[in-house]
């Protein structure tokens, strides 16, 4: 195996994550399904995708790398636990710092163990958190101004892409 035990344990269990931010972000664009605001729906039903993508990338470089590894279990996710379109977004933004965390803890494993391989590997995460965070705080921001999220609408989507 290229990569170190340690880096290898926590990627695995990141697998899950990904897998239960996609299942969380199903439920979130379900919640803003149900209330007729299919613009937030869909920009959360991409966010699954994206997650689900991330997983994905977590896998085939631990084939890659020549790693054991499972694939973890999923916990449920319910549209109903969602109050509001700003719980909603507040509850991914809280979501998503949580996974920068996870990353920065994998990222200092990867140098105290000298493991460059699983240091560039985990660094286009990082970068990727940092856009996240940030359109999970964008639009925790919008609604916190009290505009009606049918008229926000428009203002969905990630301004840096291409
Ligand atoms: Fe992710
Ligand atoms: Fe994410």
């Amino acid at each position: 195996m290229m990569i170190c035990d340690k880096v290898a344990k926590l990627l695995q269990e990141q697998i899950g994550h990904e897998f239960g931010a996609s299942q969380q972000y199903l439920a979130t664009a379900a919640y803003f399904g149900e209330q007729g605001l299919d613009g937030w729906a869909d920009e959360f039903y991409r966010q699954s995708e994206e997650e689900r993508e991330h997983g994905m990338k977590i896998i085939k470089f631990l084939v890659d790398v020549g790693a054991e590894f499972t694939i973890p279990a999923i916990a449920a996710a319910r549209p109903s636990g969602i109050e509001s379109p700003l719980d909603a977004c507040q509850k991914a933004l809280k979501g998503e710092r949580a996974v920068t965390d996870q990353f920065s803890t994998m990222a200092r494993e990867a140098i105290a163990e000298g493991d460059h391989v699983s240091g560039q590997f985990l660094d286009w995460f990082l970068n990727e958190q940092v856009e996240e965070e940030s359109t999970m705080d964008r639009y925790v921001k919008l609604l916190e101004t009290g505009i009606n999220p049918f008229q926000a609408e428009p203002l969905l989507g990630d301004p840096h892409a291409d």
